[in-house]
This record gives structure tokens, C-alpha cells and sequence, in this order.
């Protein structure tokens, strides 16, 4: 099952570190390659010896000791890594990594590493359930690191309640589940717009809107990971091009109105996420602007509707749109489904904390042409690509 990957393994000071020993060995098993990295606390329940037998690996502690060939390496698999599981995830090892702390060979290389990362928090009742740990989780989870809850049952320290690290069949279960590579959109062409559109007025000035294009490019990236042919149309942005997308740069919405149609028909799904100008300038005056009087007279001309316009020339495609409101979400979200011929629309809040434009987190109601709405937490605009891309897979299966 884990054949050829690599799985780095932090173990933190908590007595059930003796329990990660057996999760190692399933992890082995299953034919990944182990390496693990134990704090200075964790070497009090178990030795690196115990870890370095079972996992065929010596194991690293201090950060400070002499640099060897095996500590660079271990370092560069911060970035080889294809997943990083935390066990057992102290309260103090949470609060290093949400609050930026590197201090030890352990949280330096989880803040080096961009593999996903798998924690599984062990402590004491109250420890778990005090508030400060609580808001670390969630802070972590919100910027999409994976967590378990731990189990109910007899603790250590002789207590009853919440706080056991699962059982290693369950770690191993979870741990298989992440790195189950999905390409679900293999053989599906996908047409995500993002960003927002610019309208010229004159040669150094243009109408514009507050749209980052974070939540498109987070789809593009999501969907061509996902086996998907991704073509992106983007207005301008700072983004970075999101690896194996086809990306095509436009300024306008006619511009991008034009794009759009030049795809629309070998698309077989076609998600929305920009923002349009619903308005451009008649005319662009050839040359700047003087600033002449007191007032100065833009004369606007509605721009195309694309999406409205792909409603009526859809014909296999799912079409997806978006609406970032400010009031009456549901009602003007549940307009533009209906006007515009859509299979579902993303609606948000704007006005909403973490749900804004340039935000990384977004709070999502998904609507679709039979009447159901669901509404999803505040998630990473990463996350949220991923769960949007689970409902369009189950509205293609229809
Ligand atoms: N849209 C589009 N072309 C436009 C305007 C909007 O394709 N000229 C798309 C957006 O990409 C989005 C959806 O339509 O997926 C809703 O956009 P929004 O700006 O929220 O709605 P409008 O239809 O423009 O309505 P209003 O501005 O009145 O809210």
C-alpha cells in the first residue's frame, strides 16, 4: 500500500510514544520508508535505539550535534518527505509549530517541510480540551494540517476521559487514506477563471475590484492535481502559476469573455471564480487623464455576462459559479443558480471575517439546482477547493 514513500515520523515527549514504536513497524510493513526525528523529551519514554531498529534508520534528536551526512539528509527530507505524522502530538510540540517556534530538530523540520502533515494529539484530559490548545488546532487545521482525535478511555497519569493516542491500526489507516493518491478528474477537461477583471479608463488607469484570485488558482492547482486537463483564466494577480495548468493571462472581461468561449465547448466543466467588471468604460481615452476640473464624468457600459452566456450555450458541461455577496446570501445566491442555468454556486459572505477577498480561508454555502444547500466551516481556500471539486465529481457520476 505505501510501497516506495517516504514518511518522516516526529515523536514527541508523551508516555504513549511506546505505541508509535508499533505504528513504525505497520508503516514498514506496508513498505514505506521510515525516518523519524524524536525531541529531547521523547527520548525519556523510549530510546532512538528502539526507533532505529525498527524503522532501518538512525534516528535524529539533536539539533546540535555534529553535522553528519545523515542529519543533511535529513533535512533535505523535509522537502522529499511524502507525509509527516506527528505521534504522539504533545501540547507543547502544537503550540510550537501554530505559533512559528522552531527550537529543536523536530519543529524546524516540520517548518521546513511542505508534505502534508498528520498529528495526533496524546495528553491529558485537560490539556486537550484547554482552550489555548484548542485554538492552536483549529488554527493549524484552518491551514490544512491533518488532525486525529484522540481516543476516550483510561490515561496514564490515571485519569478517565479524552486524550489516548488511537490505536496504531487507526494511525496507519488514517496515514494510508492521505497519501491515497486521487485521480478522480483523470480525463476531464476543466475551465476555472480567477482573479479579477481590469477595465481601462485611460492608458495608466483602470476600474478594478478587490479579488485576489486565491480561490481560482487554489482550484486549478487542486483539479490538475486531481488527473484533471486544467486551462486557468486569469486576470491579473501576484500568484504564482500553479504547476501542470495551462494559464492564459487577460485584462478585461470582454477579454476574458473571449477566452472563456474559445474553451467552452471541449470543457466538461467550467467553474467561475472570477470577478467580472459588471461595468467598463464606453470609451478609453487614448491618452491620460488631465486633471482638468472638479468632477470628472465616466460614462459605464455593461460588460457581457459570461456565465449567464455559458448557462445558455451549455450543453454536457456541469457549470459552477460563484457569488461573493454582502446581504441576503442565499437569496441572490439562489437567483443567479436559477438565471444563470448553473449546477451549483459557491456563495460566500464578504462582510464575514475570514471569508473575504485576499483572505486564505473562506466560509462556503454550496447551492445546487435541486433546491439542497450545504453549509461548510471556515476552511482554507485549499481545502474548500478540495471539497468543491468532491461535489462536482458526485454531480458528473448523476
Ligand atoms: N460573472 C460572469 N460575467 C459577469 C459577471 C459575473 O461570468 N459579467 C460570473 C462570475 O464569475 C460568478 C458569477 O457570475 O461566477 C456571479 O458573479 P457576481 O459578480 O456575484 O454576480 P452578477 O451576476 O454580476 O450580479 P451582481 O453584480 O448584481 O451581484
Amino acid at each position: 500500500m505505501l510501497k516506495g514513500k517516504n514518511i518522516v515520523v516526529g515523536v514527541a515527549g508523551g508516555i504513549s510514544a511506546y505505541k508509535v514504536v508499533d505504528v513504525v513497524s505497520r508503516l514498514k510493513k506496508q513498505g514505506a520508508n521510515i525516518y523519524v526525528i524524536m525531541t529531547k523529551a521523547a527520548t525519556n519514554f523510549v530510546t532512538p535505539l528502539t526507533f532505529r531498529e525498527i524503522s532501518g534508520h538512525p534516528v535524529v534528536v539533536d539539533m546540535w550535534a555534529e553535522a553528519t551526512n545523515w542529519n543533511v539528509e535529513h533535512i533535505a527530507l523535509a522537502s522529499r518527505a511524502d507525509l509527516f505524522l506527528l505521534a504522539p502530538a504533545t501540547g507543547n510540540i502544537i503550540g510550537k509549530i501554530a505559533n512559528g517556534i522552531a527550537d529543536d530538530m523536530l519543529s524546524t523540520t516540520v517548518m521546513a517541510t511542505t508534505a502534508p502533515i498528520l498529528m495526533v494529539p496524546a495528553m491529558n484530559t485537560n490539556m486537550y480540551l484547554n482552550t489555548i490548545v484548542q485554538q492552536n488546532i483549529s488554527k493549524l487545521t484552518q491551514l490544512d494540517y491533518y488532525f486525529m482525535d484522540p481516543d476516550c478511555g483510561k490515561l496514564a497519569c490515571g485519569t478517565e476521559g479524552v486524550g489516548r493516542l488511537p490505536e496504531p491500526e487507526a494511525i496507519v489507516e488514517k496515514v494510508i487514506e492521505i497519501l491515497k493518491t486521487n485521480h478522480d478528474f483523470t480525463g476531464k477537461k476543466i475551465l476555472i477563471t480567477a482573479g479579477g477583471t481590469q477595465e481601462a479608463i485611460d492608458p495608466v488607469r483602470y476600474i478594478g475590484n478587490r479579488s485576489s484570485g486565491k480561490m481560482g488558482y487554489a482550484l486549478a492547482e487542486v483539479a490538475a492535481h486531481r488527473g484533471a486537463k486544467v486551462t486557468l483564466i486569469s486576470g491579473p494577480t501576484h500568484l504564482v502559476s500553479p504547476p501542470g495548468v495551462t494559464i492564459e493571462f487577460v485584462q478585461s472581461a470582454s477579454q476574458m469573455q473571449d477566452a472563456v468561449l474559445a474553451h467552452f465547448a471541449e470543457s466538461d466543466i467550467v467553474i467561475k471564480a472570477a470577478a467580472v467588471a459588471d461595468y467598463r468604460p464606453q470609451s478609453m481615452s487614448e491618452h491620460k487623464i488631465k486633471k482638468t476640473g472638479e468632477t470628472l464624468h465616466l460614462i459605464l457600459e455593461k460588460n457581457p455576462d459570461i456565465l449567464l452566456q455559458l448557462g445558455h450555450l451549455k450543453k454536457h458541461q456541469i457549470l459552477v459559479g460563484f457569488a461573493a455577496e454582502t446581504q441576503d446570501l442565499l437569496v441572490h445566491a439562489q437567483d443567479k443558480l436559477t438565471r444563470k442555468n448553473l449546477d451549483m454556486i459557491v456563495a460566500n459572505d464578504v462582510t464575514i471575517p475570514g471569508a473575504g477577498f485576499n483572505t486564505d480561508t473562506n466560509i462556503a454555502k454550496l447551492l445546487y439546482r435541486d433546491g439542497r444547500i450545504e453549509e461548510l466551516p471556515q476552511m482554507s481556500k485549499k481545502r474548500l477547493a478540495e471539497v468543491i471539486l468532491d461535489k462536482i465529481h458526485i454531480e458528473c457520476r448523476k
